[in-house]
C-alpha cells in the first residue's frame, strides 16, 4: 500500500523537492509527502505551481521501479479520485470545464530505480490565473487525499491497455483545435507511447513532448 510512511509540512519549499531528498536517502517505495503551502511549488517544464496557503492539496510519492506509463496512469487515478468528471488534457493536465483544476508533475532518476509523483489540485480556492479552476471545497483536501491514495495504488500497475483506454476516455483535446509552437490541427488522440496526435493540414503528426494549447 502507498501513502506510509507520510511526512507532512505546514510550509516547505517543495513537495517533490522533498520527496527527491527522502528517495535518494533510501526512503521506501510509497513514502508520502504533504504540505499545507508550498514556497517553491514546481510546474512541468521549468514553470512554478503556486496555490494559496491551504486551498490545495500538495502532495509527492516516492515510487521504487516506477512504470513507464506513470504520468498517463496518475492521470487517470486523480479524476478517478475526483469527486466531479474531469478531463485529462494532454500530457497530464487536469481538467474541469476546459480550466486546470489539477497539475502533475513526474521526476526521478529511473537509472536508480525511482521516480517522484507529484500532485497538485486546487480543492478550495484557485490561484488568479486565467484558466484554472478549484474545487470550491466540495470535498476536503485529507478527504481528497484518501481518495487519491486508494486510486492511485491499483493504477500504479494496472496493465498498459487498460490506461490508454481509460485515458483516452477523458481526453479534453480529442476533435478539438489545438495549436503548438510549430503548428495546428486538430487532437486525434494519444498512440501506445502516450505522443499526442494531431490532424493537420499536411496528415497526422505525433508530438512526443511539449505544449499544446486548445484553441479557444
Ligand atoms: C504542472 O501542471 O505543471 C505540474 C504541477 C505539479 C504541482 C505539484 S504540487 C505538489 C508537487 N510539488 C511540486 O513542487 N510540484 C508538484
Amino acid at each position: 500500500m502507498i501513502g506510509r510512511p507520510r511526512v507532512h509540512h505546514r510550509v516547505t519549499d517543495s513537495t517533490n523537492e522533498r520527496a527527491r531528498a527522502l528517495a535518494a536517502e533510501g526512503a521506501p517505495h510509497g513514502t508520502l509527502v504533504t504540505a499545507d503551502e508550498q514556497t517553491a511549488g514546481r510546474g512541468r517544464q521549468g514553470r512554478t505551481w503556486v496555490a494559496p496557503a491551504g486551498a490545495a492539496l500538495l502532495m509527492s510519492l516516492v515510487l521504487r521501479e516506477p512504470r513507464e506509463a506513470l504520468p498517463l496512469a496518475a492521470a487517470v487515478a486523480v479524476c478517478e479520485a475526483l469527486p466531479v468528471e474531469a478531463e485529462i488534457k494532454w500530457p497530464n493536465d487536469i481538467w474541469l470545464h476546459k480550466a486546470k483544476l489539477a497539475g502533475i508533475l513526474v521526476e526521478g532518476r529511473p537509472q536508480e530505480g525511482w521516480a517522484v509523483l507529484g500532485i497538485g489540485v486546487n480543492v478550495h480556492e484557485a490561484p488568479p490565473i486565467e484558466h484554472v479552476t478549484s474545487l470550491e471545497g466540495v470535498i476536503g483536501v485529507e478527504q481528497l487525499l484518501a481518495r487519491l491514495v486508494s486510486a492511485l495504488d491499483p493504477w500504479l500497475s494496472r496493465p498498459l491497455p487498460e490506461v490508454l483506454a481509460a485515458w483516452r476516455s477523458r481526453d479534453a483535446l480529442l476533435g478539438q483545435p489545438v495549436r503548438w509552437e510549430n503548428g495546428s490541427g486538430k487532437g486525434a488522440g494519444i498512440d501506445e507511447a502516450g505522443a499526442l496526435l494531431v490532424d493537420t493540414d499536411s496528415g497526422r503528426v505525433a508530438l512526443q513532448a511539449g505544449e499544446v494549447h486548445l484553441l479557444r
